[in-house]
């Protein structure tokens, strides 16, 4: 089957339940997962080897990580899962897993060819690090300034490239607004960042709309000012958080653009710990049907994942924050 023309990352498993301040248990994280794999997301965020002193929620992520090599998900395509790591430490705690599996896995990347295409029924297993494009969200999130992140993103991305050759995506937070520094953040240093990590070796930059605060017009400048600095749109991911409800006007802006990869997360869950009165990224019930709206192929069931959202909003007893999921179940 062909590529779909639109790529969603679901993000739900990670950003969607980051933040939640009850431990959800290990088996409705894996169901979570293999629910979403079913309804047709391909690439899923599903934890992130961060501390567990700080993000106590995702303590969980070696054993999800084992779990899904061992016991992958049946789905109507090849999967990739992707891991949060800000630093070598938590690439490692990745590594003993994978050096557990060494053939339940299939290398996602370390090419230079755009999106990994798995042809197996073994699952591809991507990295993701984070930079921040303020100064005060990198030391809240990463505790250090943005140069020494970049230094250990250095590290990080070398390391799973050489030794696992795995696909790395490079985050770039607050990109649109800062939660300290408020809409003052000058796009060309999120440029300066982009390429930077691209130059390291990422495969693909995605850009965190972090608060919510992204609008129509920034969106364009920022992404203007990063293809005058030869930021090639293909290797551009948008991650918005719909905290004033622009998430989908800011992705028309970025489609018009000619980015082609989203991050969504079912149920509309989620929230930064380190960005106070940050809400959930964008649905992801309300980004298929968006894209069906304008005739593009997502690969997702939207009935499938409007049932998910449904499941897990009352599973961990949140609201159901997609407006097309409600809109579906006539709630
Ligand atoms: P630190 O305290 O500076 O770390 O935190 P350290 O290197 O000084 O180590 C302190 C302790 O943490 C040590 O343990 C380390 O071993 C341990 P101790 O000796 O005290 O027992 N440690 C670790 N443990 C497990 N895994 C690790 C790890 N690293 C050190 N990887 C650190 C620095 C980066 C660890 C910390 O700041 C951290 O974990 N930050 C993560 C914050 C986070 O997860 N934020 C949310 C994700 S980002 C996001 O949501 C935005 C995004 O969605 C995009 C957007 O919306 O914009 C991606
Ligand atoms: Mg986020």
């Amino acid at each position: 089957s062909k590529a779909p023309p639109v790529k969603l990352v679901e993000v739900g498993p990670r950003d969607g339940l980051q933040n939640e301040p009850n431990p959800i248990s290990l088996a409705t994280k894996l169901e979570l997962i293999e629910k979403l794999a079913k309804a047709g997301l391909t690439t899923i965020e599903a934890g992130s080897f961060v501390s567990p002193k700080w993000v106590p929620q995702m303590d969980h992520s070696s054993e999800i990580l084992e779990h899904l090599l061992q016991k992958p998900p049946t789905a109507p395509n090849p999967l990739t899962f992707s891991f949060l790591a800000p630093n070598i430490k938590g690439l490692n705690n990745a590594f003993n897993v994978l050096a557990k599996n060494p053939t339940s896995f299939v290398a996602s990347g370390g090419g230079d060819d755009g999106s990994p295409q798995p042809t197996t029924s073994k699952p591809a297993v991507e990295i993701a690090v984070f930079a921040a494009g303020t100064e005060s969200f990198s030391q809240k999130n990463l505790n250090c300034s943005i140069e020494t992140s970049l230094q250990r993103f250095r590290e990080v991305i070398q390391a799973a490239k050489e030794t696992h050759a795995l696909r790395v995506r490079a985050y770039i937070s607050v990109v649109l607004g800062c939660p300290f520094e408020g809409y003052d953040v000058d796009p060309h240093r999120i440029a300066r960042i982009a390429t930077d990590l691209l130059e390291m070796g990422a495969d693909e930059i995605a850009l965190g709309d972090t608060t919510g605060m992204g609008t129509a017009p920034r969106t364009k400048e920022l992404l203007t000012c990063l293809g005058q600095a030869g930021v090639r749109t293909e290797d551009v991911a948008m991650h918005f958080h719909d905290t004033y409800g622009q998430a989908l006007v800011n992705t028309a802006v970025a489609l018009e653009h000619g980015i082609r990869t989203f991050d969504c997360s079912v149920g509309g869950l989620g929230g930064c710990p380190y960005s106070p009165g940050a809400t959930g990224n964008v649905a992801t019930e309300d980004m298929v049907y968006f894209m069906e709206t304008l005739g593009m192929d997502t690969g997702v069931d939207l009935d499938a994942v409007v049932d998910v959202g449904a499941w897990i909003t009352k599973e961990i007893g949140k609201e159901n924050a997609s407006t097309v999921g409600k809109a579906v179940l006539g709630a």
